[in-house]
Protein backbone atom coordinates (compact mmCIF):
# COMPACT_ATOMS: atom_id res chain seq x y z
CA UNK A 1 0.00 0.00 0.00
CA UNK A 2 1.35 3.20 -1.16
CA UNK A 3 1.57 5.85 1.12
CA UNK A 4 0.03 9.11 0.89
CA UNK A 5 2.77 11.40 -0.42
CA UNK A 6 3.40 8.42 -3.27
CA UNK A 7 -0.46 8.22 -4.33
CA UNK A 8 0.02 12.27 -4.35
CA UNK A 9 2.78 12.27 -6.44
CA UNK A 10 0.94 9.61 -8.66
CA UNK A 11 -2.29 11.10 -9.18
CA UNK A 12 -1.20 14.14 -11.28
CA UNK A 13 0.46 11.60 -13.90
CA UNK A 14 -2.57 9.21 -13.90
CA UNK A 15 -4.67 12.22 -14.94
CA UNK A 16 -2.68 14.01 -17.46
CA UNK A 17 -2.41 10.50 -18.76
CA UNK A 18 -5.99 10.53 -19.62
CA UNK A 19 -6.72 13.73 -20.15
CA UNK A 20 -8.30 13.50 -24.14
CA UNK A 21 -6.60 14.31 -26.94
CA UNK A 22 -8.21 17.36 -28.78
CA UNK A 23 -8.91 17.96 -32.19
CA UNK A 24 -9.74 21.56 -34.32
CA UNK A 25 -11.00 21.15 -37.40
CA UNK A 26 -11.63 24.40 -39.57
CA UNK A 27 -13.52 24.30 -42.68
CA UNK A 28 -14.18 26.17 -45.96
CA UNK A 29 -16.16 25.67 -48.82
CA UNK A 30 -19.70 23.86 -49.47
CA UNK A 31 -21.92 22.33 -47.03
CA UNK A 32 -20.15 18.80 -48.02
CA UNK A 33 -17.03 19.82 -46.29
CA UNK A 34 -19.22 20.84 -43.34
CA UNK A 35 -20.34 17.57 -43.30
CA UNK A 36 -17.33 16.16 -44.01
CA UNK A 37 -15.70 17.67 -40.91
CA UNK A 38 -18.62 16.56 -38.99
CA UNK A 39 -18.07 12.74 -39.87
CA UNK A 40 -14.13 13.58 -39.21
CA UNK A 41 -15.38 14.61 -36.27
CA UNK A 42 -16.68 11.35 -34.99
CA UNK A 43 -13.84 9.47 -36.73
CA UNK A 44 -11.59 11.31 -34.55
CA UNK A 45 -13.75 10.69 -31.14
CA UNK A 46 -13.78 6.59 -31.96
CA UNK A 47 -9.79 7.28 -31.08
CA UNK A 48 -10.22 9.44 -28.24
CA UNK A 49 -10.07 13.60 -29.32
CA UNK A 50 -12.63 15.44 -28.15
CA UNK A 51 -13.23 18.82 -30.29
CA UNK A 52 -11.88 21.87 -29.64
CA UNK A 53 -12.19 25.23 -31.46
CA UNK A 54 -8.56 26.23 -30.03
CA UNK A 55 -5.61 25.51 -32.38
CA UNK A 56 -3.74 26.49 -29.44
CA UNK A 57 -4.61 23.16 -27.69
CA UNK A 58 -5.06 20.75 -30.24
CA UNK A 59 -2.81 17.52 -30.50
CA UNK A 60 -4.55 17.62 -33.97
CA UNK A 61 -4.92 20.05 -36.43
CA UNK A 62 -7.11 19.17 -39.77
CA UNK A 63 -7.75 22.29 -42.42
CA UNK A 64 -10.71 20.71 -44.28
CA UNK A 65 -10.02 22.42 -47.66
CA UNK A 66 -11.55 24.40 -50.47
CA UNK A 67 -10.41 24.68 -53.93
CA UNK A 68 -12.82 26.11 -55.79
CA UNK A 69 -11.65 29.68 -56.40
CA UNK A 70 -7.74 30.79 -56.59
CA UNK A 71 -8.54 32.96 -53.11
CA UNK A 72 -10.50 29.47 -51.30
CA UNK A 73 -6.93 27.92 -52.01
CA UNK A 74 -4.58 31.05 -50.77
CA UNK A 75 -6.62 31.48 -47.15
CA UNK A 76 -5.79 28.47 -46.36
CA UNK A 77 -1.68 28.47 -47.05
CA UNK A 78 -2.11 32.15 -44.96
CA UNK A 79 -3.79 29.74 -42.19
CA UNK A 80 -0.77 27.12 -42.64
CA UNK A 81 1.40 29.87 -41.91
CA UNK A 82 -0.02 30.73 -39.15
CA UNK A 83 -0.63 27.22 -37.59
CA UNK A 84 2.95 26.44 -37.76
CA UNK A 85 3.63 29.00 -35.35
CA UNK A 86 1.12 27.60 -32.74
CA UNK A 87 2.95 24.43 -33.87
CA UNK A 88 6.31 25.47 -32.61
CA UNK A 89 5.10 27.10 -29.32
CA UNK A 90 3.45 24.05 -28.60
CA UNK A 91 6.68 21.40 -29.11
CA UNK A 92 8.80 24.36 -27.60
CA UNK A 93 6.53 23.35 -24.50
CA UNK A 94 6.82 19.82 -25.09
CA UNK A 95 3.41 19.19 -26.24
CA UNK A 96 3.05 17.81 -29.98
CA UNK A 97 0.15 19.04 -32.79
CA UNK A 98 0.19 17.46 -35.74
CA UNK A 99 -1.45 19.00 -38.84
CA UNK A 100 -3.06 17.68 -41.51
CA UNK A 101 -4.70 19.34 -45.00
CA UNK A 102 -7.61 17.55 -46.20
CA UNK A 103 -10.63 18.36 -49.22
CA UNK A 104 -10.31 19.77 -52.01
CA UNK A 105 -6.64 21.36 -51.97
CA UNK A 106 -5.73 18.17 -50.53
CA UNK A 107 -6.80 16.25 -53.29
CA UNK A 108 -5.64 18.49 -56.31
CA UNK A 109 -2.19 19.85 -54.48
CA UNK A 110 -1.16 16.79 -53.21
CA UNK A 111 2.83 16.23 -52.08
CA UNK A 112 2.97 19.79 -53.37
CA UNK A 113 1.63 20.93 -50.01
CA UNK A 114 4.68 19.11 -48.35
CA UNK A 115 7.23 21.30 -50.71
CA UNK A 116 5.13 24.96 -49.83
CA UNK A 117 4.62 24.06 -46.04
CA UNK A 118 6.95 21.39 -44.70
CA UNK A 119 5.67 21.09 -41.34
CA UNK A 120 2.24 19.71 -42.68
CA UNK A 121 1.99 15.88 -41.26
CA UNK A 122 -0.81 14.36 -43.11
CA UNK A 123 -2.46 15.09 -46.78
CA UNK A 124 -5.18 13.38 -47.38
CA UNK A 125 -8.41 14.09 -50.30
CA UNK A 126 -12.08 13.75 -49.36
CA UNK A 127 -12.67 10.29 -50.31
CA UNK A 128 -10.05 9.34 -47.35
CA UNK A 129 -11.46 9.77 -44.12
CA UNK A 130 -12.74 6.44 -43.30
CA UNK A 131 -9.11 5.37 -43.33
CA UNK A 132 -7.84 8.26 -40.60
CA UNK A 133 -7.21 5.97 -37.75
CA UNK A 134 -4.58 4.34 -40.23
CA UNK A 135 -3.14 7.78 -41.39
CA UNK A 136 -3.06 8.90 -37.96
CA UNK A 137 -1.55 6.04 -36.64
CA UNK A 138 1.44 6.29 -39.19
CA UNK A 139 1.75 9.64 -38.61
CA UNK A 140 2.83 9.04 -35.05
CA UNK A 141 5.18 7.10 -35.99
CA UNK A 142 6.78 10.28 -38.04
CA UNK A 143 5.81 9.17 -41.09
CA UNK A 144 4.43 12.05 -43.56
CA UNK A 145 1.13 10.55 -44.62
CA UNK A 146 -0.40 11.04 -48.31
CA UNK A 147 -3.64 9.52 -49.55
CA UNK A 148 -5.04 11.03 -52.85
CA UNK A 149 -5.93 7.77 -54.34
CA UNK A 150 -10.32 7.55 -54.87
CA UNK A 151 -10.75 4.13 -53.43
CA UNK A 152 -12.91 1.36 -55.00
CA UNK A 153 -15.23 1.36 -52.15
CA UNK A 154 -16.56 5.49 -51.32
CA UNK A 155 -15.99 6.51 -47.79
CA UNK A 156 -19.46 7.06 -46.22
CA UNK A 157 -20.91 4.03 -45.50
CA UNK A 158 -17.39 3.01 -43.37
CA UNK A 159 -17.92 6.39 -41.36
CA UNK A 160 -18.89 5.28 -37.66
CA UNK A 161 -23.06 5.95 -37.25
CA UNK A 162 -22.86 7.70 -34.41
CA UNK A 163 -22.85 11.43 -35.16
CA UNK A 164 -21.91 14.38 -33.02
CA UNK A 165 -23.10 17.42 -31.97
CA UNK A 166 -26.34 17.07 -34.61
CA UNK A 167 -28.10 20.34 -34.19
CA UNK A 168 -31.63 21.08 -34.93
CA UNK A 169 -30.59 21.53 -39.10
CA UNK A 170 -28.57 18.95 -40.05
CA UNK A 171 -26.50 17.78 -43.12
CA UNK A 172 -26.97 13.73 -45.05
CA UNK A 173 -24.42 13.15 -47.75
CA UNK A 174 -26.49 10.97 -50.19
CA UNK A 175 -24.24 11.09 -53.40
CA UNK A 176 -20.69 12.39 -54.27
CA UNK A 177 -18.66 13.39 -57.16
CA UNK A 178 -19.28 15.43 -60.30
CA UNK A 179 -19.34 14.04 -63.60
CA UNK A 180 -21.04 17.29 -65.17
CA UNK A 181 -17.10 18.89 -65.90
CA UNK A 182 -18.92 21.88 -66.31
CA UNK A 183 -15.64 23.84 -67.94
CA UNK A 184 -14.56 26.10 -65.19
CA UNK A 185 -14.37 23.85 -62.19
CA UNK A 186 -12.19 21.59 -60.15
CA UNK A 187 -14.61 19.58 -58.50
CA UNK A 188 -14.81 16.70 -60.50
CA UNK A 189 -11.16 16.06 -60.15
CA UNK A 190 -11.30 16.78 -56.47
CA UNK A 191 -14.00 14.82 -55.51
CA UNK A 192 -14.24 12.33 -58.73
CA UNK A 193 -16.62 9.80 -60.22
CA UNK A 194 -20.44 10.64 -59.30
CA UNK A 195 -21.39 8.15 -56.52
CA UNK A 196 -24.77 7.58 -54.99
CA UNK A 197 -25.03 5.87 -51.41
CA UNK A 198 -28.11 3.30 -51.11
CA UNK A 199 -31.15 4.18 -50.06
CA UNK A 200 -31.28 2.40 -47.27
CA UNK A 201 -28.54 3.82 -44.99
CA UNK A 202 -29.15 7.07 -46.52
CA UNK A 203 -32.62 6.28 -44.19
CA UNK A 204 -30.94 4.59 -41.82
CA UNK A 205 -28.66 7.70 -41.14
CA UNK A 206 -32.10 10.35 -41.39
CA UNK A 207 -33.41 7.90 -38.71
CA UNK A 208 -30.43 8.33 -36.20
CA UNK A 209 -30.03 12.09 -37.36
CA UNK A 210 -33.96 12.59 -36.04
CA UNK A 211 -33.24 10.71 -32.70
CA UNK A 212 -30.25 13.16 -31.90
CA UNK A 213 -32.56 15.60 -32.26
CA UNK A 214 -32.48 17.05 -35.86
CA UNK A 215 -36.16 18.39 -37.27
CA UNK A 216 -34.28 19.86 -40.87
CA UNK A 217 -31.87 17.15 -43.01
CA UNK A 218 -30.65 18.88 -46.13
CA UNK A 219 -29.69 16.18 -48.22
CA UNK A 220 -26.23 17.00 -49.92
CA UNK A 221 -24.71 16.33 -52.86
CA UNK A 222 -22.29 17.98 -55.43
CA UNK A 223 -24.73 17.18 -57.59
CA UNK A 224 -27.74 16.23 -55.66
CA UNK A 225 -30.36 15.84 -58.16
CA UNK A 226 -28.05 13.07 -60.10
CA UNK A 227 -28.64 10.76 -57.15
CA UNK A 228 -28.98 7.54 -59.02
CA UNK A 229 -32.01 5.82 -56.97
CA UNK A 230 -34.17 8.55 -57.72
CA UNK A 231 -33.78 11.74 -55.19
CA UNK A 232 -37.98 12.17 -54.88
CA UNK A 233 -38.04 8.45 -54.37
CA UNK A 234 -35.22 9.17 -50.90
CA UNK A 235 -37.66 12.63 -49.92
CA UNK A 236 -40.34 10.11 -49.92
CA UNK A 237 -38.61 7.89 -47.67
CA UNK A 238 -37.22 10.32 -45.05
CA UNK A 239 -40.93 12.52 -45.14
CA UNK A 240 -42.44 9.31 -43.30
CA UNK A 241 -40.43 10.05 -40.31
CA UNK A 242 -42.53 11.46 -37.66
CA UNK A 243 -40.50 13.71 -35.85
CA UNK A 244 -38.53 14.90 -38.60
CA UNK A 245 -40.01 18.65 -39.77
CA UNK A 246 -38.37 19.76 -42.79
CA UNK A 247 -36.63 18.32 -46.03
CA UNK A 248 -34.42 20.17 -48.39
CA UNK A 249 -31.75 19.63 -50.68
CA UNK A 250 -28.20 20.64 -52.40
CA UNK A 251 -26.98 21.17 -55.16
CA UNK A 252 -29.21 20.79 -58.10
CA UNK A 253 -28.42 20.94 -61.73
CA UNK A 254 -30.84 22.12 -63.95
CA UNK A 255 -30.49 19.42 -66.47
CA UNK A 256 -31.50 16.86 -63.48
CA UNK A 257 -34.86 18.47 -62.45
CA UNK A 258 -36.88 15.63 -63.42
CA UNK A 259 -40.79 15.59 -63.57
CA UNK A 260 -40.91 13.57 -59.97
CA UNK A 261 -39.27 15.75 -58.29
CA UNK A 262 -40.25 18.86 -59.53
CA UNK A 263 -43.62 16.47 -58.47
CA UNK A 264 -42.38 16.26 -55.21
CA UNK A 265 -42.29 19.77 -54.67
CA UNK A 266 -46.19 19.83 -55.08
CA UNK A 267 -46.51 16.59 -53.19
CA UNK A 268 -44.56 16.16 -50.18
CA UNK A 269 -45.27 19.40 -47.37
CA UNK A 270 -42.48 18.42 -45.57
CA UNK A 271 -40.05 19.26 -48.75
CA UNK A 272 -39.56 22.92 -48.14
CA UNK A 273 -40.41 25.49 -50.77
CA UNK A 274 -36.88 27.05 -51.46
CA UNK A 275 -34.05 25.45 -53.88
CA UNK A 276 -30.66 26.52 -54.90
CA UNK A 277 -30.50 25.67 -58.85
CA UNK A 278 -27.39 27.29 -60.39
CA UNK A 279 -27.86 29.09 -63.59
CA UNK A 280 -24.09 30.88 -63.80
CA UNK A 281 -25.02 32.63 -66.89
CA UNK A 282 -27.77 33.59 -68.90
CA UNK A 283 -26.09 33.74 -72.06
CA UNK A 284 -26.45 30.69 -73.90
CA UNK A 285 -22.93 31.27 -76.01
CA UNK A 286 -21.15 31.14 -72.33
CA UNK A 287 -23.30 28.56 -71.35
CA UNK A 288 -22.22 26.42 -74.45
CA UNK A 289 -18.31 27.05 -73.49
CA UNK A 290 -19.45 26.41 -69.49
CA UNK A 291 -20.27 22.69 -70.94
CA UNK A 292 -23.32 23.60 -69.09
CA UNK A 293 -25.19 21.12 -71.31
CA UNK A 294 -28.60 24.08 -71.04
CA UNK A 295 -29.79 27.08 -72.81
CA UNK A 296 -31.04 30.14 -70.88
CA UNK A 297 -35.05 28.96 -72.39
CA UNK A 298 -34.45 25.60 -70.74
CA UNK A 299 -33.50 27.10 -67.35
CA UNK A 300 -36.44 29.25 -67.53
CA UNK A 301 -39.05 26.43 -68.01
CA UNK A 302 -37.43 24.22 -65.28
CA UNK A 303 -38.42 27.47 -63.25
CA UNK A 304 -41.81 27.67 -64.82
CA UNK A 305 -42.47 23.69 -64.08
CA UNK A 306 -41.51 24.50 -60.37
CA UNK A 307 -43.38 27.47 -59.96
CA UNK A 308 -46.89 25.88 -60.96
CA UNK A 309 -45.98 22.51 -59.10
CA UNK A 310 -45.14 24.69 -56.25
CA UNK A 311 -46.67 28.69 -56.61
CA UNK A 312 -44.82 30.09 -53.43
CA UNK A 313 -41.08 28.41 -54.49
CA UNK A 314 -38.13 30.56 -53.52
CA UNK A 315 -34.74 30.11 -55.59
CA UNK A 316 -31.55 30.94 -55.16
CA UNK A 317 -29.04 30.68 -57.13
CA UNK A 318 -25.22 30.86 -58.58
CA UNK A 319 -23.79 33.01 -61.40
CA UNK A 320 -20.31 33.21 -62.78
CA UNK A 321 -19.27 36.68 -64.58
CA UNK A 322 -16.48 37.01 -66.45
CA UNK A 323 -15.99 34.07 -67.69
CA UNK A 324 -13.34 33.94 -70.66
CA UNK A 325 -14.68 35.37 -73.66
CA UNK A 326 -17.93 36.74 -71.82
CA UNK A 327 -18.77 40.26 -73.95
CA UNK A 328 -20.84 43.31 -72.47
CA UNK A 329 -24.30 41.52 -73.90
CA UNK A 330 -23.51 38.59 -72.61
CA UNK A 331 -23.38 40.07 -69.45
CA UNK A 332 -26.65 41.76 -69.80
CA UNK A 333 -28.10 38.59 -70.59
CA UNK A 334 -27.39 37.49 -67.16
CA UNK A 335 -28.90 40.90 -65.94
CA UNK A 336 -31.52 39.94 -67.65
CA UNK A 337 -31.54 36.48 -66.65
CA UNK A 338 -31.63 37.79 -62.94
CA UNK A 339 -34.46 40.18 -63.47
CA UNK A 340 -36.67 37.96 -65.47
CA UNK A 341 -36.57 34.86 -62.60
CA UNK A 342 -36.35 37.08 -59.55
CA UNK A 343 -34.22 35.39 -56.99
CA UNK A 344 -34.71 35.61 -53.03
CA UNK A 345 -31.39 34.83 -52.69
CA UNK A 346 -28.09 34.35 -54.53
CA UNK A 347 -24.54 33.79 -54.75
CA UNK A 348 -21.96 35.27 -57.17
CA UNK A 349 -18.37 35.11 -58.67
CA UNK A 350 -16.35 36.39 -60.24
CA UNK A 351 -14.52 33.50 -62.66
CA UNK A 352 -11.39 32.50 -61.35
CA UNK A 353 -9.09 30.33 -63.79
CA UNK A 354 -8.37 26.94 -62.18
CA UNK A 355 -5.30 25.11 -63.42
CA UNK A 356 -5.81 22.06 -65.05
CA UNK A 357 -9.46 23.27 -66.31
CA UNK A 358 -10.61 23.54 -69.94
CA UNK A 359 -12.00 27.07 -69.26
CA UNK A 360 -8.19 28.02 -68.08
CA UNK A 361 -6.46 27.96 -71.29
CA UNK A 362 -9.70 29.55 -73.48
CA UNK A 363 -8.53 32.74 -75.11
CA UNK A 364 -10.25 36.16 -73.78
CA UNK A 365 -10.13 35.98 -70.19
CA UNK A 366 -11.13 38.78 -68.59
CA UNK A 367 -9.14 41.43 -66.37
CA UNK A 368 -10.01 41.67 -63.03
CA UNK A 369 -11.23 45.47 -63.04
CA UNK A 370 -13.95 44.69 -65.75
CA UNK A 371 -14.82 41.51 -63.71
CA UNK A 372 -14.95 43.39 -60.31
CA UNK A 373 -17.71 46.14 -62.40
CA UNK A 374 -19.99 43.43 -63.98
CA UNK A 375 -20.05 41.51 -60.16
CA UNK A 376 -20.87 44.75 -58.02
CA UNK A 377 -23.55 45.38 -61.31
CA UNK A 378 -24.87 41.86 -60.76
CA UNK A 379 -24.63 41.75 -57.08
CA UNK A 380 -26.59 45.29 -56.76
CA UNK A 381 -29.53 43.45 -58.35
CA UNK A 382 -29.32 40.41 -56.70
CA UNK A 383 -29.14 41.93 -53.68
CA UNK A 384 -31.76 44.40 -54.05
CA UNK A 385 -33.94 41.63 -55.33
CA UNK A 386 -33.49 39.61 -51.89
CA UNK A 387 -34.27 42.74 -49.97
CA UNK A 388 -37.22 43.02 -51.94
CA UNK A 389 -38.20 39.42 -51.43
CA UNK A 390 -37.92 39.63 -47.46
CA UNK A 391 -39.63 42.89 -47.85
CA UNK A 392 -42.66 40.96 -49.03
CA UNK A 393 -43.15 38.37 -46.20
CA UNK A 394 -43.83 41.64 -44.03
CA UNK A 395 -46.71 40.75 -42.27
CA UNK A 396 -47.83 37.42 -43.35
CA UNK A 397 -47.59 34.97 -40.43
CA UNK A 398 -44.86 32.31 -41.18
CA UNK A 399 -44.05 28.85 -39.66
CA UNK A 400 -40.61 29.15 -38.55
CA UNK A 401 -37.89 26.27 -36.81
CA UNK A 402 -36.46 27.08 -34.43
CA UNK A 403 -32.59 26.31 -34.57
CA UNK A 404 -30.99 27.88 -31.00
CA UNK A 405 -31.63 30.60 -28.18
CA UNK A 406 -30.28 33.98 -29.67
CA UNK A 407 -27.39 36.03 -27.96
CA UNK A 408 -29.35 38.20 -25.84
CA UNK A 409 -31.81 36.59 -22.84
CA UNK A 410 -35.18 35.08 -24.07
CA UNK A 411 -34.48 35.57 -27.63
CA UNK A 412 -34.28 32.59 -30.39
CA UNK A 413 -33.08 32.11 -33.63
CA UNK A 414 -34.98 30.01 -36.68
CA UNK A 415 -35.75 30.14 -40.19
CA UNK A 416 -38.92 30.56 -42.41
CA UNK A 417 -39.15 27.43 -44.91
CA UNK A 418 -37.51 29.72 -47.37
CA UNK A 419 -34.61 29.83 -45.35
CA UNK A 420 -34.74 33.37 -44.18
CA UNK A 421 -33.15 33.95 -41.01
CA UNK A 422 -35.60 35.01 -38.13
CA UNK A 423 -35.35 36.79 -35.09
CA UNK A 424 -37.41 36.71 -32.26
CA UNK A 425 -38.26 36.69 -28.69
CA UNK A 426 -38.85 33.83 -26.95
CA UNK A 427 -38.06 30.73 -24.45
CA UNK A 428 -34.93 28.61 -25.33
CA UNK A 429 -37.05 25.34 -24.63
CA UNK A 430 -38.45 26.49 -27.85
CA UNK A 431 -35.48 25.28 -29.98
CA UNK A 432 -36.05 22.23 -32.49
CA UNK A 433 -39.92 23.34 -32.38
CA UNK A 434 -42.23 25.07 -35.05
CA UNK A 435 -44.12 28.09 -34.19
CA UNK A 436 -46.07 30.51 -36.09
CA UNK A 437 -44.40 33.77 -36.25
CA UNK A 438 -45.59 37.26 -37.87
CA UNK A 439 -43.09 38.89 -39.65
CA UNK A 440 -42.84 42.82 -38.52
CA UNK A 441 -39.48 43.95 -39.68
CA UNK A 442 -37.05 42.82 -42.36
CA UNK A 443 -33.30 43.39 -43.40
CA UNK A 444 -31.38 42.33 -46.03
CA UNK A 445 -30.42 39.34 -44.61
CA UNK A 446 -32.89 38.62 -42.19
CA UNK A 447 -36.45 39.22 -40.76
CA UNK A 448 -37.99 39.99 -37.30
CA UNK A 449 -41.09 38.66 -35.84
CA UNK A 450 -43.33 37.74 -33.16
CA UNK A 451 -44.35 34.16 -32.25
CA UNK A 452 -48.52 34.39 -32.73
CA UNK A 453 -48.81 30.33 -32.20
CA UNK A 454 -46.93 28.45 -30.22
CA UNK A 455 -45.82 24.62 -31.31
N1 LIG B 1 -22.17 21.47 -57.79
C1 LIG B 1 -22.67 22.74 -57.73
C2 LIG B 1 -21.75 23.83 -57.29
C3 LIG B 1 -20.33 23.63 -57.16
S1 LIG B 1 -19.30 24.96 -56.78
C4 LIG B 1 -23.28 23.11 -59.06
O1 LIG B 1 -23.20 22.40 -60.00
O2 LIG B 1 -23.86 24.16 -59.14
C5 LIG B 1 -20.31 26.29 -56.29
C6 LIG B 1 -20.30 27.43 -57.24
O3 LIG B 1 -19.01 27.96 -57.39
C7 LIG B 1 -20.71 27.09 -58.65
O4 LIG B 1 -22.10 27.00 -58.80
C8 LIG B 1 -20.12 28.21 -59.44
O5 LIG B 1 -21.01 29.28 -59.53
C9 LIG B 1 -18.92 28.62 -58.61
N2 LIG B 1 -17.66 28.25 -59.27
C10 LIG B 1 -17.21 27.03 -59.58
N3 LIG B 1 -16.02 27.11 -60.21
C11 LIG B 1 -15.72 28.42 -60.31
C12 LIG B 1 -14.64 29.14 -60.88
N4 LIG B 1 -13.63 28.55 -61.48
N5 LIG B 1 -14.66 30.50 -60.78
C13 LIG B 1 -15.69 31.15 -60.19
N6 LIG B 1 -16.73 30.51 -59.64
C14 LIG B 1 -16.75 29.16 -59.70
FE1 LIG C 1 -18.78 21.80 -60.89
FE2 LIG C 1 -20.51 21.73 -62.88
FE3 LIG C 1 -20.16 19.57 -61.37
FE4 LIG C 1 -21.37 21.70 -60.36
S1 LIG C 1 -22.12 20.42 -62.07
S2 LIG C 1 -19.77 20.49 -59.39
S3 LIG C 1 -20.30 23.38 -61.33
S4 LIG C 1 -18.65 20.48 -62.72
FE1 LIG D 1 -14.87 23.54 -52.53
FE2 LIG D 1 -14.52 21.00 -52.84
FE3 LIG D 1 -16.86 21.89 -52.06
S1 LIG D 1 -13.67 22.58 -54.09
S2 LIG D 1 -16.96 23.87 -53.04
S3 LIG D 1 -14.98 22.04 -50.94
S4 LIG D 1 -16.48 20.20 -53.43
Amino acid sequence: MPDRTDEARRLPRVRDEMTPKKVFIKTWGCQMNVYDSGRMADVARTLGYEATDDAAEADLVILNTCHIREKATEKMYSDLGRLHRVQKARRASGKDMRVAVAGCVAQAEGAGIFSRAPYVDLVFGPQSYDRLPAMLARASRKERVLETEFPAVPKFDNLPAAHTGTGVSAFLAIQEGCDRFCSYCVVPYTRGAEYSRPAEAIEAEARRLVEEGAREITLLGQNVNAYRFGLANIIKRIAVIPALARIRYTTSHPCDMGDDLIAAHRDIPKLMPYLHLPAQSGSDRILAAMNRKHTVDAYCRVVEKLRAARPDLALSTDFIVGFPGETDADFEATMNLARNVGFAQAYSFKYSRRPGTPAASLDGQLDEAAKDERLQALQDLLLDQQKRFNRSCVGKTLPVLFENPGRAKNTLFGRTPYLQGVRTSGPARLAGQEAMVKMEAAGSKSLKGTIVKGP
